[in-house]
């Protein structure tokens, strides 16, 4: 029995990937092909999002994501993103790995470092803190940054009405989000795998199947 549950879906110990990188840059596209890759290879996996991954962080999304609560203050954000990021570590992603289910997840940590830390200039520590306790300092086995230039990755993936409301201020944001991504991976390039987003589909998979594979050992 036990033998034969391993050849349908072999369980992996604690294997939580991440896939990050400013609007556009194909993050979701690419965890969604990782997904089927692995379970056509028999393992077990969790594909998730944040904000978002449960009802309340779903909830916490519409929120956050609403432009019509202009009023929204930089910590309060930030506290935001924090709050159903808890929610989800504790609900689905931990258990989930303690089941020995791969976890992959479209955004985490970084998110708040690169949006809240670089991008709208708040304290580093301040984040790093807060998402330590939201965490359980729960962190990814590997982070896969899509990165892409803030220009081709808005002209690529939002609708024209959204991409003809940009002004250079807001360019300027992503700008700053980008940097403070390949900061991050600077830091611990160890833990990381940075991609030209500008590479095909099929390219970037490839690559990241591979880099996964060989963590995985599949
Ligand atoms: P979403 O529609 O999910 O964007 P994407 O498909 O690019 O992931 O919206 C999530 C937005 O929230 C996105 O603009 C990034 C932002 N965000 C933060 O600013 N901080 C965070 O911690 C997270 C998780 C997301």
């Amino acid at each position: 029995m036990d033998r034969f549950w391993l050849q349908c879906s072999k369980e992996v110990a604690h294997i939580f990937i991440v896939f990050e990188g400013v609007d556009g840059s194909g993050k979701s596209t690419q965890l969604n092909l990782l997904d089927k890759y692995l379970i056509q290879k028999g393992i077990k996996t969790l594909a998730t999002r944040e904000p978002g991954g449960t009802p309340v962080g779903e909830k916490i999304r519409e929120l956050l994501l609403d432009p019509s609560y202009t009023e929204i203050m930089d910590r309060t954000e930030a506290l935001l993103y924090a709050a159903a990021r808890a929610q989800l570590v504790a609900q689905v992603i931990r258990p989930r790995l303690e089941q020995g289910t791969v976890v992959l997840c479209d955004r985490y940590i970084d998110s708040t470092l690169a949006y809240q830390g670089y991008g709208r200039g708040m304290d580093l520590p301040f984040l790093s803190k807060i998402n330590e306790l939201a965490s359980g300092g729960l962190a990814p086995n590997l982070t896969v940054l899509l990165d892409l230039s803030p220009e081709e990755g808005l002209a690529r993936s939002r609708k024209e009405k959204i991409a003809d409301r940009l002004e250079s201020q807001s360019l300027t944001f992503y700008h700053k989000v980008r940097r403070g991504y390949l900061e991050l991976a600077q830091r611990k390039p160890e833990l990381y795998l940075v991609l030209d987003a500008r590479q095909n589909t099929e390219q970037l998979h490839q690559v990241i199947c591979a880099r996964i594979g060989g963590i995985i050992g599949v």
